[in-house]
């Protein structure tokens, strides 16, 4: 399956994507919520503070990944959230979530990015290496509202280790609301 990292030009069929597939998961509202806010994860992240990941059948995209950097400003460490992350209705349950994030997470890996976060579903990412964390030893940008779903991976030969906070994240995602 191709997978591909360009943006350019296919702005709106990646914003299509989250807005259906969330749509048809959790209702209208949270499918223009997710909707706008790739939009505006797209047009007001600057490309060192993101990454997206796209996979495509016959030159549709089916499945999406946006990463976006999340700053620990008292931590070295480089650390980004893999959120939101959607597969096509009709293409669930086929693996090509697992293989977008497995794609998705190695090509972090290889960008040097030491950590990834995600907010989700513990069991489904867990296939993909991701582990619970606590707020304490991850501050989020806000207080979470479902703190069993803040999940943790290292990219590194390191063990993943508590992060120093406070975070911050890029400004798409920087309302109470999303976390
Ligand atoms: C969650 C999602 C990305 C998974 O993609 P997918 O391609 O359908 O998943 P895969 O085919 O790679 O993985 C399927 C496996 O994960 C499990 N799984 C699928 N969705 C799951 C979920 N929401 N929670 C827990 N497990 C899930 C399946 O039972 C299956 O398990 P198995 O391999 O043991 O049979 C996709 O269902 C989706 O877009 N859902 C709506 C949007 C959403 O909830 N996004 C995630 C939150 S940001």
């Amino acid at each position: 399956m191709p997978f591909s990292t360009d943006t350019q030009g296919r702005e709106e069929a990646i914003i299509e994507l989250f807005r259906a597939t969330f749509t048809a998961s959790e209702g209208a509202g949270e499918g223009a919520l997710i909707g706008d806010l790739v939009r505006n994860l797209l047009a007001s992240t600057a490309q060192p503070d993101r990454f997206v990941f796209t996979a495509e059948e016959e030159g549709a995209i089916i499945g999406g990944i946006l990463c976006s950097r999340l700053t620990y400003e008292q931590d070295q460490r480089t650390v980004f959230v893999l959120a939101p992350v959607a597969v096509a209705t009709d293409q669930q349950g086929k693996g090509i979530g697992q293989r977008l994030l497995t794609h998705g997470l190695a090509t972090l890996r290889s960008a040097g990015v030491d950590i990834a976060m995600t907010y989700g579903d513990p069991g489904y990412y867990a296939k993909v290496g991701f582990k619970p964390i606590s707020e304490a030893d991850a501050p989020a940008p806000f207080t979470l509202q479902q703190p069993e779903g803040w999940l943790a991976q290292s990219l590194t030969d390191r063990a993943m280790t508590a992060l120093k906070g406070p975070s911050r994240c890029v400004q798409a995602l920087n309302d109470p609301v999303f976390w």
